[in-house]
Order: structure tokens, then C-alpha cells, then sequence
């Protein structure tokens, strides 16, 4: 039996990736590659809607290849690969373009918060979320390993792969979002009720950042004005972002973790959970700097990458150009 497809993604616009990218949505990427044919990507070209330094561009991208073997991912079992390198999501992306609504379009959650930071939103940040889409359905995709920010990215995705196939012919799997419900919102751990983020840097916990930094990130994460640890986002949003943060790590289940604090106070929350988050950080940094050592061992992991990608995308777009219409070269 043929095993399902999982594509996922993640953008190179930060010099780490932080605890939200990894327990909201890492995990599950090493975690299915076991089960699933996975194809995970570092997608520069989205990075680029927000005009970033073109060294700043190119070191990320490579930092992030090497932050994704570091974490797990294995270049053997995954197709892992940089968007750039696969110049069909481009192209499909104009494809789907065409069938999407500005309406829809200027629906996106996302491009509005992004915009309204910004002095000048450029049209690459407006169609970011079907660039998104042509990622995903040029390799067929079953699942979609995310947090659930990308809730609204997937919905858009499924409804322009169902679109293009009821007027053209079954050509795109529709995907199904892969959301683990318990570390869906890794919460900042200064304002408990944003989601962690880079934008935030002062309540997200970067993995690559010094140990120290993470420690004392950790121990001083906002919590409540009680005193008792319990579970419950709502009213101790913090505390219960801390639990979930060590359940996730550790495999104790949150309640399990909630009776053995029973007369505890918050400092031991943090402390455990410091501890545990330097423990995984630790060898993670030292195994990114090893592997950023041999700079020509990972372009020619991006080259393996891309060559199986390709394959894939190219099939998916020549298919899909036919039923548009469009005469193959
Ligand atoms: P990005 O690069 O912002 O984040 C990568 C992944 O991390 C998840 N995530 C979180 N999960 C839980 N709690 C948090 N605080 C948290 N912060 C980030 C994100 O949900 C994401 O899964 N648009 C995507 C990248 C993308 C993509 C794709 C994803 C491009 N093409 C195709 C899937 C499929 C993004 O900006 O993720």
C-alpha cells in the first residue's frame, strides 16, 4: 500500500526557529516520516514578501536546511528540499492565481495583521497564501503538518484544489490540515494571549539562542497572581502554556504534570521546563553547527532534495497546464 503524502513547509525569515515552530508543528514533521512519504521545504520565496536583506535571505535559508536535519528530519527518508530550487511552485502558483477571488483573497487573516504592521504591503504578502496552496498541491499532498495559524492558508488551498478540479478535471488531491490540537498555539511567554512568534522576540524562546537566554526567557515567562498550578488556558493562560510546553517534551501527559505539582509552586514550573527546553536545545545547536562546518555537504543534500521534488512538481504542472489549456512546451 502506497503511504499517504505529507507536505509542510517553514520560512526562513528568522535566524532560529523557536518552540512554537517546533512543538506546534516540527514534531509532527519527524514524526511522520516514519509513516507517511514526506516533503518538507524551506520556503525562501515566501521570506521574500517582506524585502529582507539578500544575505540575510540566503544564510537563513541555508541555517533553516540545517536547523530541519538537526531537528530530525533525515534527508534519506524525507524529500527535503528549498522552494526556490523547484521553479514550479511559481509557476502553478500564477495558475491558481487565476481561479482565486480578490474577494477571497483579501479574506486572509494573516495578510491583514501582516499589513497593517507594515508601511507597504506588496502584492507578493497579498498572494503569499497561494503560493502556499501551489506548494502544497504540486505534490499532492494528503496532510498538512501546521499550528493552527495556517488553518485559513489550508481552508483557501482545499477550496482552489476542489475549484480547479470541478472545472478542469481531478487533477489536485484536496489536503487536509494535520492540526495536534494540544501544542496547535504555543502562546508567548510574555503575552500569554499572542500566539510565540519572531515578531515578539522578547517572549519566544529561539532554539538557537544562548542557553542562558533561554533559562532566563523560561524562568521569567509571565504567569498569574495565584498560586496554584493547574491546567487551564482561559484563566492561567501562562502556567497552562508552561504545562503543555513540558508535556510536549517529555511525553507526561498535563495532568499527570498538574498532580505531581500538587504544593508546588510556580518557580518549580519554570524551572523544570527551563531545564528541559536547554536539555533539547543543547545538542541541537551543536549538531546546527557541525552541520553549517560542511557548507558543500548541504547544497548537495538541497541538490538531492530538489531533484526528487522536481520530479513530483513537474508532473503535477504540466498536468495542470493541459487542462487550462495551456500548450506544452
Ligand atoms: P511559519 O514559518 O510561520 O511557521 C512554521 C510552522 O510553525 C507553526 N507555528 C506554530 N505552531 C504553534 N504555536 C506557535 N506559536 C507557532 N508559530 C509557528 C506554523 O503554524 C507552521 O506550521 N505559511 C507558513 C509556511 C508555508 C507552508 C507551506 C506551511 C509555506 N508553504 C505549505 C505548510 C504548507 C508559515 O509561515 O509558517
Amino acid at each position: 500500500m502506497t503511504k499517504p503524502r505529507v507536505l509542510s513547509g517553514i520560512q526562513p525569515t528568522a535566524g532560529s526557529f523557536h518552540v512554537g515552530n517546533y512543538l506546534g508543528a516540527l514534531r509532527q514533521w519527524v514524526a511522520m516520516q516514519d509513516t507517511h512519504d514526506t516533503f518538507y521545504t524551506v520556503v525562501d520565496l515566501h521570506a521574500l514578501t517582506v524585502a529582507p536583506e539578500p544575505a540575510e535571505v540566503r544564510e537563513r535559508t541555508l541555517s533553516s536546511f540545517a536547523q530541519l536535519i538537526a531537528i530530525g528530519i533525515d534527508p534519506l527518508k524525507s524529500t527535503l528540499f528549498v522552494q526556490s530550487h523547484v521553479r514550479e511552485h511559481s509557476e502553478l502558483m500564477w495558475m491558481l492565481a487565476c481561479i482565486t477571488g480578490f474577494g477571497e483573497a483579501s479574506r486572509m487573516t494573516q495578510f491583514k495583521d501582516k499589513s497593517a504592521k507594515q508601511e507597504a504591503a506588496s502584492v507578493g504578502l497579498f498572494t503569499y497564501p497561494i503560493l502556499q496552496a501551489a506548494d502544497i498541491l504540486l505534490y499532492q499532498a494528503d496532510e498538512v503538518p501546521v499550528g493552527e495559524d495556517q488553518r485559513q492558508h489550508l481552508e483557501l488551498t482545499r477550496d482552489l484544489a476542489g475549484r480547479f478540479n470541478s472545472r478542469y478535471g481531478q487533477t489536485f488531491t484536496v489536503p487536509k490540515p494535520h492540526i495536534v490540537k494540544d501544542t496547535a498555539k504555543i502562546v508567548d511567554l510574555q503575552e500569554p494571549t499572542a500566539k510565540m512568534s519572531k515578531s515578539l522576540p522578547s517572549g519566544c524562546v529561539f532554539l538557537l539562542e544562548p542557553l542562558k537566554t533561554i533559562e532566563k526567557k523560561i524562568k521569567s515567562a509571565v504567569t498569574d497572581s495565584e498560586t496554584v498550578i493547574a491546567f487551564d488556558p482561559e484563566n492561567k493562560p501562562g502556567v497552562s502554556n508552561l504545562l503543555t510546553m513540558q508535556s510536549a517534551f517529555t511525553g507526561t501527559s498535563v495532568e499527570e504534570l498538574v498532580v505531581s505539582y500538587e504544593g508546588q509552586m510556580y518557580g518549580a514550573l519554570k524551572k523544570n521546563v527551563a531545564e528541559i527546553v536547554v536539555a533539547f536545545a543543547e545538542p541541537f545547536q551543536n549538531r546546527v553547527n557541525e552541520l553549517l562546518n560542511d557548507k558543500a555537504e548541504l547544497h548537495r543534500l538541497m541538490k538531492v532534495g530538489a531533484d526528487r521534488a522536481t520530479e513530483v512538481a513537474a508532473a503535477t504542472t504540466v498536468n495542470a497546464q493541459e487542462r487550462m489549456g495551456l500548450i506544452p512546451r
